[in-house]
C-alpha cells in the first residue's frame, strides 16, 4: 500500500481541531512530522501522535526538507502561508493550504511563481466543500432543478468577538490576518456561492471593527483591533443572479448559525451548518399555495473528509470539486475587492 507521509506546520486550533483527527481516520496515511514555534504545543501534539523528537520542528523549511514528508498541511497564522507553500512547492512537496490563502492578492505572487516552474499538486482547505450537503446541493443545481438562479442569501454569524477577555491574537491584526472575520468566516461562502452559482463579478460592502481594542497577548496593554468583526456586501454574479451577504463574529445569541439559500425560478436550494448532512429543497411541482419545502437526508455517496480527499489527491484520484491554489487566489481577490468597495465606499469590479 502506497502510505503517504504527511508533515503538518502549525499544530494550534484548526490542526488538532480537523486535520489530525481526520488524518488519523484515513487509511493510507501516516503523520510523521509536525512544525510549531511554539514548543509547548510541539510537546503536547508530539507525544499525543508518538512523533520522534528528530521530526518536530520549530523551522518550517526543516520539516518541509525532511525526507521522511512526502506533503504538507499548512495550518499557521494567514500570512504565512504563502511563503510556507512557496517553500514547499519549491522542494517539490504537495501543499494542502488552510484559508484564506494569503493576507492579500499582492502577497501570493511568490507562490504563483514557484507554481508555473514547479507545479505540484495542491489543494485549498475550503471545508465547507466537503461537506455532503454542499456537494449534493452542488450536483442538484448543476442539473438545473431550480431553474435560473436569481439570487444566493448568506448569513454567517458567531458571537465568538465578544468571549470575554478575548484579547489580540494574530487573527485581529492586520499584517497576520490581512481580513477579520471576512476572511475567517466568509471566506468559505464566497467560495461555496461561486462553486454553487457561479463567479461574482462586482461587490459592494461595508465592514466594521465592533471591539476597537484589546489586550495583548503578553501584557495587560490595550492595542486597537484592525481587523473586521462584521462584514456585509451585495454582489452581481456572472450569470445575472444577485448575492447578499452578512458575516459577523459581534451576533450575540448565535454559538455559529450559516445560512445559505439559492433561490431559482423553479425552486430553492437551502443548507444549514447546523444539520450538515441533510438539505432543505423545493423543486419540481411547486406548490405556492402550501409552503412545501422539505428536508432530505443526502446520499451516502457524496459523504467524504477533506483530509480523506487530501490524501486521495496525493495517490491521484481527485474529487470533483477539489479546492485548488486557484480558487484560493480567486477569493483572495474577491476578499481584497471587497474590503477596497468598503474602504471607498462603492461598488468595485471584480
Ligand atoms: N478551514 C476551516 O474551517 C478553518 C477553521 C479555523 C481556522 N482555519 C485557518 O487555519 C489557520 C490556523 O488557524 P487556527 O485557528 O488553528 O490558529 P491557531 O492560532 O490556533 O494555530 C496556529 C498555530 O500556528 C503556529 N505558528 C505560528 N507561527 C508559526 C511558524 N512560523 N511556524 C510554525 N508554526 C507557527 C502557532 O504557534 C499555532 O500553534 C488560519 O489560516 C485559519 O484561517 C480554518
Amino acid at each position: 500500500m502506497d502510505i503517504k507521509r504527511i508533515g503538518i506546520i502549525g499544530v494550534g486550533g484548526i490542526a488538532c481541531g480537523r486535520h489530525i483527527p481526520e488524518l488519523i481516520d484515513v487509511k493510507d496515511c501516516k503523520i510523521t512530522a509536525i512544525c510549531d514555534i511554539d514548543e509547548n504545543r510541539l510537546k503536547t501534539v508530539g507525544d499525543k501522535l508518538y512523533i520522534p523528537e528528530e521530526l518536530r520542528f520549530t523551522d518550517y523549511n526543516d520539516l518541509i526538507n525532511s525526507p521522511d514528508v512526502d506533503a504538507v498541511e499548512i495550518c499557521t497564522p494567514n500570512h504565512l502561508h504563502v511563503p510556507i507553500a512557496t517553500a514547499a512547492v519549491k522542494a517539490g512537496k504537495p501543499v494542502n493550504i488552510e484559508k484564506p490563502l494569503s493576507i492579500n492578492l499582492a502577497e501570493c505572487e511568490p507562490l504563483k511563481c514557484a507554481l508555473k516552474e514547479n507545479p505540484v499538486k495542491n489543494m485549498m482547505s475550503f471545508t465547507y466543500r466537503f461537506m455532503p450537503a454542499i456537494r449534493y446541493a452542488k450536483w442538484l443545481l448543476d442539473k438545473g432543478l431550480i431553474g435560473d438562479v436569481i439570487n444566493v442569501d448568506v448569513l454567517y454569524i458567531k458571537n465568538s468577538g465578544f468571549i470575554k477577555g478575548r484579547r489580540l491574537e494574530w487573527r485581529f491584526e492586520k499584517d497576520k490576518a490581512g481580513t477579520g472575520v471576512l476572511g475567517d468566516l466568509g471566506v468559505h461562502l464566497i467560495d461555496m456561492a461561486e462553486l454553487l452559482t457561479g463567479k461574482i463579478t462586482a461587490v459592494s460592502a461595508v465592514t466594521d471593527i465592533v471591539v476597537k481594542q484589546r489586550k495583548r497577548l503578553d501584557s495587560e496593554e490595550l492595542a486597537n483591533v484592525e481587523t473586521d468583526d462584521y462584514c456585509s456586501f451585495i454582489c452581481d454574479m456572472e450569470n445575472g443572479a444577485k448575492g447578499s451577504f452578512v458575516i459577523s463574529r459581534c451576533a450575540i445569541g448565535h454559538q455559529g448559525t450559516v445560512k445559505f439559500d439559492v433561490f431559482g425560478t423553479k425552486g430553492i436550494v437551502s443548507f444549514d451548518l447546523n444539520n450538515p448532512n441533510v438539505l432543505n429543497v423545493c423543486y419540481g411541482e411547486v406548490d405556492l399555495a402550501n409552503e412545501n419545502i422539505h428536508t432530505v437526508d443526502v446520499p451516502q455517496e457524496f459523504f467524504t473528509t477533506q483530509e480523506a480527499e487530501f490524501i486521495k489527491m496525493l495517490q491521484g484520484d481527485s474529487y470533483d470539486i477539489l479546492p485548488t491554489i486557484d480558487d484560493g487566489l480567486r477569493s483572495q481577490k474577491i476578499l481584497d475587492s471587497i474590503l477596497e468597495s468598503a474602504e471607498k465606499r462603492c461598488w468595485i469590479e471584480i
